[in-house]
């Protein structure tokens, strides 16, 4: 049981935090008039949206993607910044500062500051499919992708290890306002699921269930891609459809293993004005395990009796052991 003064902490320390359809939203990033708005997107059966709870592989798996969509021309993406090429499906971008934000990098670089795609490159390396990603619930997607309109590639994470990265997330995202929360507080909010985004169990049981029955989902699980991400980029692309030759396979494997994308500011999210990396980096340790260094022993135990009940029956299960 989370006590109420906790939840309505964590709300203050939100900036701009509303609620709407039982879920937490920052005010900064979206609103309501978007997430009704998009819902009614009409995808192309070539569209590929990439949807996860937070913290579970979103930016590794948009960035094998994209890789693979652009045939594996490695050198082509890095020229773009991720969140260009996979834009965040909710974001509101009618707000202002994210216009700003649009002008401020093409300013940068006009000015030289930043790589620009030469056009005929752009031509050369245009990828086969466009590509988007998402946090949100499944009961929220727009009505073509669940109809089925385009293909969903969902990638989930033990819950101890998400818990532990989404901790330092909110340390360093502005939108959920630089928490200065303690794992000591945050460990309850997590496992009650009143946070941003909600329950871990339903957010990843909902779209597994529905992966279960539709043929345009694909279910990803972050531990198999640490353990062989051969395997998985050899997933994608069957299920996407799409034949990638050796040479073009083994660059994006190299492109996408956590030190490349580490030292990679297209990939990394360097510059990016929602996030301050001096107070954690986005690209933190991507490690299975790193939970033993934050659950307590009884924080453990609890955690596993939910787990139990939640994931009864489901048929789902996660490595939590490197
Ligand atoms: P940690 O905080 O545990 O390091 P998301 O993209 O959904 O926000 O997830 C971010 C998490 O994925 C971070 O976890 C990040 O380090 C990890 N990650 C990103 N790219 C990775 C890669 N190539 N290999 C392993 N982990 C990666």
């Amino acid at each position: 049981k989370v006590p109420e003064e906790l939840k309505a902490k964590y709300l203050f320390r939100l900036p701009q935090a509303y609620n709407f359809a039982d879920y937490i939203w920052p005010g900064l990033l979206m609103s309501p008039q978007r997430i009704l708005a998009i819902r009614d997107i009409e995808f192309q059966p070539s569209d590929i949206i990439i949807a996860s709870y937070p913290k579970s592989g979103t930016t590794w798996v948009s960035e094998l993607v994209s890789a693979i969509v652009h045939n594996g021309d490695t050198e082509a993406i890095k020229a773009k910044r991720q969140h260009e090429r996979v834009p965040w499906l909710e974001l509101n971008t009618d707000y202002a500062w994210v216009k700003l934000y649009d002008f401020w990098q093409s300013a940068q670089k006009a000015l030289g500051y930043s790589p620009t795609v030469k056009e005929e490159d752009e031509k050369k390396s245009k990828p086969v499919a466009r590509v988007w990603f998402t946090h949100l619930p499944l009961e929220l997607l727009p009505k073509s992708a669940l109809e089925g309109g385009c293909r969903i590639i969902y990638v989930s994470r033990n819950p101890k290890d998400n818990a532990v990265s989404f901790f330092h997330f909110h340390q360093m995202a502005r939108f959920l306002g630089q928490q200065t929360t303690t794992w000591e507080e945050f460990f309850p909010l997590y496992a009650s699921g009143d946070i941003y985004c909600g329950s871990w169990f339903e957010h990843v049981l909902s779209y597994w269930t529905f992966s279960r029955v539709n043929k345009h989902v694909l279910f990803l699980k972050y531990e198999d891609m640490k353990k062989d991400l051969s395997r998985e980029v050899s997933n994608i692309c069957d299920f996407i459809d799409f034949d990638l030759d050796n040479e073009a396979r083994k660059r994006v494997i190299h492109h996408c293993t956590f030190d490349t994308m580490k030292n990679n500011r297209m990939a990394n999210r360097e510059g990016v004005w929602l996030f301050n990396q001096a107070r954690s980096k986005f690209m933190r340790k991507g490690v299975v395990g790193d939970w033993k260094n934050y659950f307590t022993v009884g924080q453990s135990e609890i955690f596993d009796q939910l787990y139990s009940y939640k994931m009864k029956g489901s048929n789902l299960d996660y490595e939590f052991d490197p």
